[in-house]
């Protein structure tokens, strides 16, 4: 096989696949999934997705990049050539992730300067929307868009982000990514524990925990069995969905960075130690953003669930609101919060990127820098969108969209191709034999039919949901341009590239399924 770059170590390769995990995912999305799943009770499904699908799907990445030793799309030709759109799909679900993500770094670094002197305001809600993200009032009429244009304190982080990521990729997967991982996960972690120190220690924590993990089985059970939530199967479904963004899977991003594994070193144990290290770093952020929320309850004498909103809002309107009211060193700890915000966005953007560059260097033997130059060109220009005032509602469609219906999707079309169409066991054994220990035959049962069975139904429900409701009451235009006619143009491309070009890389060592 073709001398591809290589991690360094073991430890680097699990450091960078961590950091991909971590991310904007684990540090404001799971706190509010988990609190609106029924709290403790969520972590049940939440376990469940993560055995059943998160780790096997993982350990299936992994044996993917290790056989195939390529990007996504050549990995899966080489398993068989029917498969390589399905790595193309991948790779464009990444880049439509990538130009939204980078925004959200873009805030947050922004948000990290914000914090020095609380320039947020008392009214942390219309700073965000109003002055920062200059949001126009008709912005998604149904008479057409109104962009509001291009909103310079967004544009510049994003420009500041953009140049980081390209400095980074532009030294390659050792020197680069690797090197980056190595330095940021461990100040991560350090942050993460220094934040959530001074959280548990505020007044009022406990109240916040205690919602976060009281569990509510009522909201996981069906009613026959004492259940009280007559939609308690999508609190199910929020656990897929949470472990697939969380854990990096299904987009390609695993293929792509085992493939620079050394190919003797164990592969079980490591996917094993990332998975933790990822649900350890979600529960430690809940922790943290929690206890801060119960403070900002007990201070405001309001309720916990009032106070506790999802995504973009908790993040950007309720902890600027939380870090005002912080009895002291409001400033330090607010920059502690959006710097690991930052951090953890950092190296996931970067994962993300990696996959589209991997691709295009394979497919049009591109060299590094080639490649490099033209994906972040590329991504930059289009990410200019979001910079605008229409920015955050766009992400919020293209965002809804892409997981449920480009993710899931294609997680499920990679369970049935890889598992029913290839030997799948081939996979297992190949990563037994280099492995800490060995994994066995349950596997199979997850790949070739627990996941696909569920992925099926998340997709049925997804879609009778979206035709039946518009998507936070936005008009149709919106949704159907950022919506439908976005995701379905990430597949037509992905045809595209599959058949309309060659590849100038040769393919021809396809793995043999014995
Ligand atoms: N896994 C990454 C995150 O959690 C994408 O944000």
């Amino acid at each position: 096989m073709e001398k591809r770059e290589q991690w360094g170590s073991r430890a680097g390769f699990i450091l960078a696949a961590a950091g991909s995990a971590i991310g904007l995912g684990n540090i404001w999305r799971f706190p509010y999934i988990v609190y609106d799943n029924g709290g403790g009770a969520f972590l049940i499904p939440y376990f469940f997705a993560l055995l059943t699908a998160g780790i096997p799907i993982l350990l299936l990445e992994f044996g993917i990049g290790r056989l195939g030793n390529g990007s996504a799309p050549l990995s899966l030709s080489r398993l068989s050539r029917k498969f390589e759109w399905l790595g193309w799909w991948q790779v464009m679900i990444c880049f439509v992730i990538t130009t939204y993500y980078v925004a959200v770094v873009a805030w947050a670094v922004s948000y990290f300067f914000y914090s020095f002197n609380l320039s947020w305001g008392e009214d942390t809600g219309s700073f965000l929307f109003g002055t920062y993200l200059g949001v126009p009032g008709d912005v998604v009429t149904a008479s057409g868009w109104n962009l509001g244009g291009i909103k310079l304190q967004v544009l510049l982080p994003l420009i500041a982000v953009w140049a980081g990521v390209y400095f980074i990729l532009y030294r390659g997967v050792r020197k680069g990514i690797e090197k980056i991982s190595k330095l940021f996960m461990p100040v991560l972690f350090v942050l993460m524990i220094l934040f959530v120190i001074r959280a548990i220690t505020l007044p009022g924590a406990a109240v916040g925990l205690n919602h976060l993990l009281t569990p509510n089985f009522g909201e996981i059970l069906p009613a026959f069995l004492g259940g009280t939530n007559p939609e308690w199967f999508s609190v199910w479904m929020a656990a897929y969905g949470q472990i697939f963004f969380s854990l990096s899977v299904a987009f390609a991003i695993m293929i792509t960075y085992s493939s620079y594994m050394d190919k003797k070193q164990d592969v079980n144990n490591s996917g094993f130690i990332m998975a933790f290290s990822n649900s350890g770093f979600e529960f430690l952020a809940a922790i943290g953003v929690f206890a801060a929320i119960g403070f900002m309850a007990v201070t405001t004498g309001s309720d916990v669930k009032d106070v506790a909103k999802a995504g973009v809002g908790l993040a950007f309107v309720v902890f600027p609101q939380i870090i005002n009211t912080f009895p002291m060193l409001n400033g330090f700890f607010g920059a502690l919060f959006f710097l690991s915000l930052v951090i953890a966005g950092f190296t996931s953007l970067i994962s993300i990127i990696e996959v589209l560059i991997a691709a295009v260097m394979d497919k049009f033997r591109l060299s590094r820098k080639g490649a490099v130059n033209a994906v972040v060109g590329v991504c930059a220009v289009v990410s200019i969108l979001y910079t605008t005032g229409a920015g955050v509602v766009l992400l919020d469609i293209v965002d809804h969209f892409i997981n449920n219906f480009g993710i899931v999707i294609s997680g499920l079309l990679e369970l049935v191709l890889v598992g029913w169409f290839f030997k799948v066991s081939r996979i297992r054994e190949e990563n037994n034999l280099v492995s800490d220990f060995r994994v066995g035959a349950w596997w199979n049962v997850m790949i070739m039919g627990v996941t696909p069975l569920m992925l099926l139904i998340m997709t049925y429900q997804n879609f009778a949901l979206e035709l039946t409701t518009a998507y936070e009451d936005y008009p149709f235009h919106a949704l159907l341009t950022f919506g439908w006619i976005m995701v379905a143009l990430t597949l037509v491309i992905a045809v595209t590239l599959a058949y309309v070009f060659k590849w100038r890389t040769d393919i021809n060592q396809e793995v043999s399924r014995t």
